[in-house]
């Protein structure tokens, strides 16, 4: 079943204390809700953050992984570590991955297929750059990005893949696809997944907004007919603002 989700990605933010400091305000003000709601702190406080989440309804979730099961791979985190820390769903794909560490549709797909090998959930990130959306090939670009990464799977996979589209030129910029630009993209990937793989999957894949989601412009993002929820990176630093923009879905 579609599920509404709220999930902040916390990226290279909050040492060990600021972390615990955060998810204790986080316990105090979430409210009750059917949305699912989520964190992804740094690997390093993965295990302090499942613990002190412990009995509350926010999940801790990664903000990536290595596609290999294990081995001589310095400085990378497996599947089964993470799940050996309480966390069973993971980030992939996010567009700084992609600029920063040369992650790729080929490598992304390796990694989507070894987080379900592992029964783990995957929060799949992609979208256009500015140039993209500038010469109108943004639903070109994302149908790529979309096929090249998941459309291998089968169709019993899909129940473990939430999608994220994040506009690139919308991440961190302060500014935000209009709903309207939300909607007509989120129709698109529908569309395309449910040509794939059945209509089914397409109706139950959750897809999720991100890029600037902040508590002035989160509802009515959150309005749209095939928006889901949200991807929300600074304004999850912050617990007010995170808060909010759960009260709005
Ligand atoms: P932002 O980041 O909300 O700061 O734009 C979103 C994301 O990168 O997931």
């Amino acid at each position: 079943m579609r599920r509404k989700i709220v999930a902040g990605n916390w990226k290279m933010n909050n040492d060990l204390s600021q972390t615990e400091a955060l998810l204790n305000d986080l316990i105090a003000q979430v409210p009750q809700t059917d949305a699912r709601v989520m964190i992804a702190p740094t690997f390093v406080n993965l295990f302090q953050a499942f613990n002190v989440l412990k009995g509350h309804n926010i999940e801790v979730v990664a903000q990536n992984m290595h596609q290999a099961e294990k081995g001589a791979y310095t400085g990378e985190v497996s599947a089964q570590m993470l799940k050996s820390v309480g966390v069973n769903t993971v980030i992939l794909g996010h567009s700084e991955r992609r600029a920063y560490f040369g992650e790729i549709d080929e490598l992304l797909a390796a990694k989507v297929d070894t987080a379900l090998a592992n029964d783990m959930e995957v929060v799949f990130c992609f979208g256009e750059e500015l140039e993209d959306r500038k010469a109108e090939n943004h639903f070109a670009i994302v149908e790529a990005q979309l096929k090249n990464a998941l459309f291998h799977l089968q169709k019993e996979d899909w129940k473990n893949i939430i999608l994220a589209y994040e506009p690139v030129w919308a991440i961190g910029t302060g500014e935000t696809a209009s709903p309207a630009q939300a909607q007509e993209m989120h129709a698109f990937i529908r569309k395309i997944v449910s040509e794939a793989f059945g209509s089914e999957v397409g109706n139950n894949v959750s897809i999720l907004y991100g890029g600037s989601v902040k508590p002035a412009n989160a509802a009515e993002i959150f309005s749209k007919e095939d928006v889901d929820g949200g991807l929300i990176g600074g304004a999850a630093l912050k617990a007010a603002d995170f808060v909010a923009i759960i009260n709005a879905i």
